[in-house]
């Protein structure tokens, strides 16, 4: 990982000024680098000894980076990673074109690699990305989202980044089909259960940890599990105020939805629902020889469901 943040700084290098202010001040700031693991511990897992894995390591983070820019000015987000977000300092024009910067610069990167299977893979990724994002946008103020609805937004705007670096760390090590597919395999049911924890701790976690202000989701109306299951299975008044809440995007309801959350369990089902996608992330490994990277993937799932920030 100390390589992979060599090459990170590296290719992060623009003559253009604000590109630097903008790039660096949202990559200084850290971040858990999961996706680049993921791409790494992959490669390891799949028998690979070559030097690539670092570079789309850097790709994968890129594209993630990218889109936590484009995110948080679609979010109207103000923290991030424990800091004001970029939309907030430098303004949405700033963080929108540095995001595309990312972008483009991952594909600079990966066309370098040269293996047009591995282009193939990052470019579905991010076109899906992109959907999902949509998709969610187009179910805002929504409540009656139905829950397969509300999966697919999560499996095209965040489990397939996961799925795609599990992928590509296979597809390096050039795997059999079934090492490829189970990696890929878990890569989406890990990115699964990572969203839907993310909307646990939207509004059951702690700020100073997450680095991201709670109810986030809430203010944008954003129909999350957490929410679905309270409407579904709560009495008369509190499905009243959490449709009220989505429909308005109203954050000042936060605690009367938090007490209509915690009445109905609908954190403990979401956790279950992580869980569950933990468990298919872990059966998806069966295949794989042993290893230690073997033993860190594993480790991670439970990490995915056990997290904090
Ligand atoms: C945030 O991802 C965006 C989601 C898909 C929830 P991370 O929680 O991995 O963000 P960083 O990189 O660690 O800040
Ligand atoms: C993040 O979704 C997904 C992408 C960045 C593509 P969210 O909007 O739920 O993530 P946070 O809570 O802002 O990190
Ligand atoms: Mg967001
Ligand atoms: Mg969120």
């Amino acid at each position: 990982m100390r390589a992979v943040d060599g090459v990170i700084r590296t290719r992060l290098h623009s003559d253009i000024v604000l590109i630097r202010q903008v790039a660096e001040y949202i990559i200084a700031a850290g971040g858990k680098r999961m996706r680049p693991a993921l791409v790494l511990l992959a490669a390891g897992a799949a028998g690979y000894d070559g030097r690539h894995h670092l570079d789309l390591a850097a790709v994968v983070e890129f594209i993630h980076t990218a889109t936590l820019l484009h995110d948080d000015v679609v979010d109207a987000s103000e923290l991030r990673r424990g800091r004001d977000t970029a939309n907030a300092l430098f303004g949405n024009a700033a963080s929108v074109l540095v995001g595309d910067f990312l972008y483009s610069r991952a594909f600079q990167m990966m066309v370098d690699v040269g293996s047009m299977r591995i282009m193939s893979v990052l470019a579905e990724a991010t076109n899906i990305i992109a959907e999902g994002e949509v998709l969610q946008l187009m179910n805002c103020k929504n409540p009656d989202i139905r829950i397969e609805e509300y999966l697919q937004v999560i499996r095209f705007k965040t489990a397939k980044l996961f799925e795609a670096a599990a992928r590509i760390g296979a597809i390096l090590a050039d795997a059999p089909a079934e090492i490829e597919d189970g990696l890929a395999r878990y890569g989406m049911h890990l990115g699964t259960a990572f969203q839907l924890i993310d909307d646990v701790l939207d509004y059951s976690g702690d700020e100073g940890e997450t680095g991201k202000h709670l109810g986030d989701d809430l203010a944008e109306g954003k129909s999350t599990l957490p929410l679905i299951h309270a409407m579904a299975t709560g009495d008369e008044t509190q499905r009243r105020v959490v449709r009220a809440a989505i429909e308005h995007g109203d954050l000042n309801a936060l605690p009367e939805i938090r007490a209509a959350i915690m009445a109905t369990g609908a954190l403990d089902e979401t956790r279950r629902r992580a869980r569950q996608e933990a468990d298919l992330a872990i059966a998806a490994l069966s295949t794989l020889p042993p290893s230690v990277h073997l033993e860190s993937l594993l480790q991670f799932a439970a990490f995915a469901v056990d997290r904090r920030h």
